[in-house]
C-alpha cells in the first residue's frame, strides 16, 4: 500500500476540483469536521478555489498519490476585517482511504512553509473537540490550544464544543 513517501504536494489545480469536493462531502456527511450538514456543490467548490487563488494572497495544496488526489488543504482568510490579515485559517482534509499514512502532516508542513514566505503572522484552526485525530495533528505540528469555545456550533441536534487552535509564525 502507498505510503506518504509516494505523496507529491503541489498547488491544487482546477482538475483535482472534483476529487476536492468528493473527500470535503465525505467529511460532512460523516464527521463533525466541517459544521454544515449541506453537501458542497461543484459550483460552490469552484468559488472555493477562485477564493484560493494564489494572486489574491490564500492558497490551496493538493496531496497527489499515483495521479489521484489522496487530500488537500487551504489557508484562508481568518476575518474580514483587515486588521485580521496578519492571521490566517487552515484547513485539512484526506480522503478516508488514505488516512492514516502522514498525508495531512505533509500538507500542514507545505502548507506553513507557504504562509511564511507570504509573511503570515498567526495560523489558526478551528477543530471540533471531538475531534482527536486533529488536535493530535495540529499539536504535533506545534499548534498551541488558545481555548475552547463551547457549544458554538449545531450539526446533527448536537451542540459542538470547538477548539481554538493556533501556530505563531512570526
Ligand atoms: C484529520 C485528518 C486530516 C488527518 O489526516 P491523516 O493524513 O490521517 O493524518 P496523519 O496521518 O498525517 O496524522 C494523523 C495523526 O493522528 C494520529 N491519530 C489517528 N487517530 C487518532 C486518534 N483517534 N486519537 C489521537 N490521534 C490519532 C495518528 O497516529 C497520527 O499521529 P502520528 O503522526 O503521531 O502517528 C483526517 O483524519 C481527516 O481528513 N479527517 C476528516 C476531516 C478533518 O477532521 N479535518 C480536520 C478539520 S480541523
Amino acid at each position: 500500500m502507498p505510503q506518504s513517501n509516494d505523496v507529491k504536494i503541489r498547488k491544487t489545480v482546477f482538475q483535482d476540483l472534483e476529487a476536492v469536493n468528493a473527500i470535503l462531502n465525505d467529511a460532512i456527511a460523516n464527521t463533525n469536521a466541517y459544521l454544515s450538514s449541506r453537501q458542497k456543490s461543484m459550483k460552490d467548490t469552484e468559488d472555493w478555489f477562485r477564493q484560493h487563488d494564489t494572486s489574491i494572497g490564500y492558497f490551496a495544496f493538493s496531496a497527489e498519490m499515483g495521479h489521484l488526489v489522496a487530500g488537500w488543504a487551504c489557508v484562508s482568510p481568518f476575518r474580514s476585517i483587515d486588521g485580521f490579515a496578519p492571521t490566517a485559517e487552515v484547513s485539512v482534509y484526506v480522503d478516508v482511504l488514505h488516512r492514516g499514512k502522514g498525508i495531512a502532516g505533509k500538507l500542514l508542513e507545505a502548507l506553513e512553509n507557504e504562509a511564511r514566505r507570504r509573511s503570515f503572522h498567526n495560523l489558526i484552526s478551528f477543530i471540533t473537540i471531538d475531534n482527536e485525530t486533529s488536535l493530535h495533528l495540529h499539536r504535533k505540528h506545534g499548534f498551541e490550544v488558545q481555548g475552547t469555545l463551547k457549544q458554538v456550533a449545531l450539526k446533527s441536534g448536537q451542540y459542538l464544543d470547538v477548539v481554538v487552535m493556533a501556530k505563531l509564525l512570526g
